[in-house]
This record gives structure tokens, sequence and C-alpha cells, in this order.
């Protein structure tokens, strides 16, 4: 398919999520650790959290998104060329989850990789997939994000275990009659790499009996750095992307920012100029579930009837790296309406 201007578009035919059913309050968490909903919900905007249950890997979530994009675009497993899961928590090491999900998809002879960028994997990995579907090379590709933080979450740090959640998303990229994604702007700024990080567990410190007597297998967080950084990463990348999308902030329909911590999505919608009513914002459902926030955002946004084809969306993303990411997406008329 070509666009007006001769090239070949490409955007989100489908989009699918997927929650665990069992809900964690913030009342629950004060009988684990010395905080209180009170805290959590003025300091982070959070009420209750996901939890997946402990038979259940990334992998299961990922593929229940997953087939409810493709469901949703009306296209099958076996059309799907190209797999990318960004995540952080994989089934394992390798082989990736990516290469678990296209068996089970059915998508035969696939291209399957994951994509380890934390809380921006999912804006990476619809670059990734804008290029190769508008160079031509593929037609179809899943782009999931999917974590199950609560696996390396320490339940007795009460300065990060009261902000993470579990969750995937999922969108079916593919051709489109109008250019979809329309700028993105994608980066890292590694000095502040030791500020969000799981120590162990790789070629550095491979897992012993030390590496868990110290804890080092769990999520490990500066959160005071990470906010500072995550104001300006997220007002600088959003302006770059609609720059580079040839748009101003009038043109965006919805603001889909990372859903991190309520404060840091109102400093950046005040500073971007965009009012609250077109910020979307379900942070206090389900916190932060990584890379899933903004494609369950967008799932979410669009079973509500509150984005739909016609609409410019902008998502912006934040987290370890430290990295950014953000793209304005322009919703074709090939996203089926609900
Ligand atoms: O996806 C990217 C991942 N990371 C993030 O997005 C995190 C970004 N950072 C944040 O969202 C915030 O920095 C936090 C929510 C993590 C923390 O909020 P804060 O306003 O920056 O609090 P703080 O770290 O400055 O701590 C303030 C106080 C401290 O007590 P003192 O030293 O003032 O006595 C903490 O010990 O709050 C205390 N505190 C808590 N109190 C009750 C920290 N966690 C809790 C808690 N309950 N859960």
């Amino acid at each position: 398919m070509k666009t007006k201007t001769g090239e070949r578009g490409a955007s989100i035919l489908g989009l699918g999520r997927a929650l665990p059913e069992r809900v964690l309050t913030n009342r629950e968490l004060e009988t684990m650790v010395d905080t209180s909903d009170e805290w959590i919900k003025t300091r982070t905007g959070i009420s209750e959290r996901r939890i997946a249950d402990e038979h259940m890997a990334t992998s299961d979530l990922c593929e229940e998104a997953a087939l409810q994009a493709l469901q949703r675009a009306g296209v099958p497993g076996e059309s799907v060329e190209m797999i990318i899961v960004a995540t952080v928590t994989p089934d394992m090491v390798f082989p990736s989850t990516a290469c678990l999900l296209q068996d089970r998809l059915g998508a035969e002879g696939a291209a399957a990789f994951d994509l380890q960028v934390g809380c921006t994997g999912f804006i990476y990995a619809l670059a990734v997939a804008d290029k190769f579907v508008r160079s031509g090379a593929y037609e179809n590709i899943l782009v999931i994000a999917g974590d199950l933080l609560s696996r390396i979450t320490d339940w007795e740090d009460r300065s990060t275990c009261v902000l993470f959640g579990d969750a995937a998303g999922a969108a079916l990229v593919g051709p489109t009659s109008e250019a979809g994604i329309l700028g993105s702007y994608l980066g890292t700024d590694a000095k502040g790499a030791h500020h969000l990080k799981m120590p162990a567990g790789g070629s550095l410190h491979p897992a012993c009996t030390e590496t868990v007597e110290q804890r080092m297998h769990y999520l490990r967080m500066n959160g005071r750095e990470v906010f500072k950084f995550a104001v300006t990463a997220m007002g600088d990348s959003a302006s770059e992307a609609v720059r580079r999308a040839g748009l101003t902030f009038d043109d965006i329909d919805c603001y889909i920012p990372h859903q991190a911590n309520i404060r840091i999505i109102d400093a950046s919608a005040k500073r971007l100029g965009i009012p609250r009513d077109r910020v979307y914002i379900n942070i206090d459902r389900y916190g932060n579930t990584s890379g899933a926030t903004v494609p369950v955002a967008m799932a979410e946004a669009w079973e509500e009837g509150v984005i739909g084809p016609g609409d410019n969306v902008l998502a912006v993303t934040f987290g370890a790296g430290l990295s950014w990411a953000a793209a304005v997406i322009h919703l074709t008329e090939e996203l089926k309406n609900r």
C-alpha cells in the first residue's frame, strides 16, 4: 500500500492487552512493608496493581495480548512475519520470549527476537517495526511489551515494591493507506545507568549464593534521580517527536505517557501545554507495568472509544538506560473501529 506521497505507510492494525486477575491493593501493601495507602496515592497516584499467579510466565501474558491484537485486526497468526517482544523479565535468558511465542501463535518461520530497554521498550520496538514495514521487507509485525516485574521486585523494599505491576500489551503493525508512525525519537543517557538496574543474573554477577543473599536479583532504583531525569526527558523527547512528525501539540488528540508516577505525568503534560482531558491515565489501577504501560493504555483507550481512526496519539516513555522514547502515531482507517 502506498500513501498519498507515494511512500508505503505503516501503522497499528490491532491492539491487545492482558492483565492478571489478582489485584494487590495499597491496603495489602500496608501489611507487608512500612507504608500507607495515603503515601502511595499522593506520591505516585497508584491505588492498586495486578500480580501474576506463580504458574504464569511473561510469555503467557504476551500471548494473550498478542492474540487479542491479531483477532481485532482480523489477521491470523500464520500471517505474522516478525515478532518483537520488549521485556526485561523474559521467561528465561534464552531462547527469547518472542521465539516461544512464535510457535504458540502459529507464526511459522517468523523472525522473532526480544528487545531489552526497560520501560521504553514498546516504542523502541514500534520504531523498528515501522522501518521494516515501510521498507517493504515485512507485512505484519507483532510488537509486544510484557513484563512480570513482580518477579524481580524486592517485596521488603518499600521504596520500589509499591510502584510496579504485571501486564502485557500488543500492537500489530502493518501496511496502511496513510503514514502512521509520523515521528519518533529514541535516546539514552547512560551516565544514569546505575540509577535503575537489576545487578545480578548476567555475566558480571552470575547467580550464586552470595548474589542471592545480597538481594542482587531484585530491581534497584534511585527514585529521586529517575524522577528528575523523567521530567526533562519526557518534555524534550515529546517535543522532538512532534517536531519530526511535522505537527504541533494542538494536533495531538491523545497524550499517552508512561504510567510511572502521576506527578511526572502531570508535570510533563503541563510543560507541553496538553490539557488533562487529552491525557490518558490508568496508573491508579495498574501501577508501573514497565514497557506495557503504553500499549495497555492505548488498547484500553481504543476500547473506550477515546481514540480511533484519524487520531494522532503522542506516546512518551522513559526508563532504564536511562533511556527515553517518544512517538507520534496516526491511527489510520485500517485500525478498525470497535
Ligand atoms: O519506569 C521508570 C521507573 N521509575 C520511576 O518512574 C520512578 C521515578 N521516581 C518516583 O516516582 C519517585 O521518586 C518515588 C515515588 C519512587 C519516590 O517519591 P519521592 O517523592 O521521590 O520520595 P523520596 O524517595 O524522596 O522519599 C521521601 C520519603 C523518604 O523518607 P524521609 O527520608 O523523607 O524520611 C522515604 O523513605 O518517603 C519515604 N518513602 C516512603 N514512605 C512511605 C519511600 N517510599 C515510601 C513508601 N511509603 N512506600
